[in-house]
């Protein structure tokens, strides 16, 4: 099963999520619609955080109708984590070092080069309608503390042949994930985990936890072991070392 993609760009936008966001309430939208923009001006990550749009970097937002629970939405920023880190596969130099950090950001040699966002809205009867997945990928204009995909990489790159290579990634882990579930996904995903059985602390609306990052379950929950033994499952958070 794979997404047909249709792709819309724009030169600036406040942000493709927004854009997303207006075309389809305004009427029946089929998923695969890409929002792509050259640039934001008011980007934004998960936590309200903003993110920074310089020209030069990757910046969509696409739709699915997963009508799936509430609870496996994860799955999919997973699934997407994971095509982003293969696509970044096809083009990063040995030497680099490249992981995923819960619940789905991509580090290369420990500095952010991607993040998902991933926006939702709930049918009457309780299941997610739609699915705004917002991805963006710095390639050759990096913000200050981010890295960049060029900067890892000896090919030219250009933001357009990595959107086509992550569409196309995306279709196959979507038809991965349509056959055979999470399980895969999950194992895919924990092959490249930043600090799996190591100590990691998580910021939590109201404290801090620290413990030794066990692993994910079935929903995509992270695993935390306190000092006490206790197993916590934390279902949303900002991990930090
Ligand atoms: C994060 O790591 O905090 C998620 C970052 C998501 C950024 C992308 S860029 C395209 C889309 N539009 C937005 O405003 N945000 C997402």
């Amino acid at each position: 099963m794979s997404l047909n993609w249709v792709i819309e760009n724009y030169e600036c936008v406040e942000s493709t999520q927004d854009i997303l966001k207006e075309i389809s309430s305004s009427t029946f939208t089929e998923e695969g619609l890409v929002i792509s923009a050259q640039t934001q001006t008011a980007g934004r990550g998960r936590h309200g955080n903003v993110w920074k749009a310089p020209k030069g970097n990757l910046y969509i937002s696409f739709l699915l109708h997963p009508e799936c629970e509430i609870s496996v939405a994860g799955h999919f920023s997973f699934l997407i984590a994971v095509a982003l880190s293969k696509t970044i596969d096809k083009y990063i130099d040995s030497g680099h070092e490249k992981s995923l950090k819960w619940p789905n950001d991509i580090l290369i040699d420990g500095k952010k080069c991607a993040g998902i966002l991933l926006e939702s809205n709930i049918s009457p009867k309780g299941t997610i309608s739609d699915l705004y997945v917002g991805v963006g990928v710095n390639i050759l204009a990096p913000p200050e503390e981010r890295i960049g995909l060029q900067q890892v990489s000896s090919q030219i790159l250009t933001v357009e042949s990595v959107l086509n290579t992550l569409l196309k990634t995306i279709n196959i882990y979507y038809d991965l994930y349509s056959k055979k579930g999470f399980k895969e996904i999950q194992n895919l995903w924990i092959s490249e985990a930043y600090r799996l059985h190591e100590k990691i602390n998580v910021r939590l609306p109201q404290k801090t936890l620290s413990g030794i990052f066990e692993g994910l379950d079935e929903e995509g929950t992270l695993l935390l072991r306190l000092d006490n033994g206790v197993l916590e499952r934390i279902t949303a958070g900002e991990v930090y070392f």
